[in-house]
């Protein structure tokens, strides 16, 4: 049976693709074997994939499989059950597919980023799946909010303290490690493979990869059930 992790938000560009294929980079760094569902129409992760082969980039030990709906998201899931780790790319807005991730997922990521109208979405998820779950009688699966396109300048600020105060209110669960914004990111994203087939000669390679590995270190703990921390960065 392989963790399965689902990156959710409905909010369109908070950054699922790329949480995603960040998360299938470090378990595949570590020789896990590891697939990705792509589950959202849009196929962004299909394209990343698709153009990293293309460039002789193929992404090592990450498999790569579409599914448009809830029943082939299901049949995939079934087909990939050989794998250690498998990472559901879901789509930007509410639906069957995205709370069949949820009930599937040992860990739901949100990726958010730090302002209002993003958490206030995040929190309206998490409340909407909650409400699924109990309808399911099956309880809610673990789930951590990651904060995407941060900043070090975001430190200290008011829009941070606000997000958080809201969100502990709420007792949604909060990474303690962002996922910053960084360039790296992109130019990953657009096919070329993960952050292990970039150059480190590259500084700003390195301090992704540093980044990518605190963040992926927390999600692996979170899915395994440790205790959360409140308060993030
Ligand atoms: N940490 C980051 N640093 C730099 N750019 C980022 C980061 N996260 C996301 N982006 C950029 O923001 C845009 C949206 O990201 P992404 O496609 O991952 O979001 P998404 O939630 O999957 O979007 P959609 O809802 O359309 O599927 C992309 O251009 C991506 O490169
Ligand atoms: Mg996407």
């Amino acid at each position: 049976m392989p963790s399965i992790f689902a990156v959710a938000n409905p909010k369109g560009g908070s950054g699922k693709t790329t949480v995603a294929i960040i998360l299938a980079g470090e378990f595949a760094k570590h020789d896990y074997s590891v697939a990705i569902i792509d589950a959202d129409p849009q196929g962004s992760s299909y394209q990343w994939h698709a153009s990293s082969v293309a460039r002789g980039l193929s992404p090592k030990g990450i498999d790569l499989v579409r599914a448009s709906n809830e029943q082939n998201l299901a049949q995939a899931l079934e087909r990939l059950d050989g794998h250690d780790v498998v990472v559901i790319d879901t789509p930007g807005y509410y639906g069957p597919v995205l709370t069949h991730s949820a009930l599937r997922a040992d860990l739901v990521v949100l990726p958010c980023k730090v302002h209002t109208f993003d958490a206030s979405q995040v929190v309206r998820t998490i409340r909407n799946l909650e409400q699924h779950a109990d309808a399911a009688s099956l309880p809610m699966n673990q789930h951590r909010v990651l904060f995407n396109e941060y900043d070090s300048l975001d430190r200290n600020t008011r829009p941070l303290r606000e997000v958080l105060a809201y969100l502990n209110a709420e007792q949604v669960p909060v990474c303690v490690n962002a996922l910053y914004r960084r360039i790296t990111y992109r130019t990953m994203t657009s096919g070329h493979g993960t952050l292990y087939q970039m150059s480190d000669t590259d500084e700003s390679i390195r301090k992704a990869r540093y980044n990518a590995d605190q963040v992926v270190r927390e999600l692996l703990a979170a899915s395994q059930g440790a205790n959360h921390s409140d308060n993030a960065t």
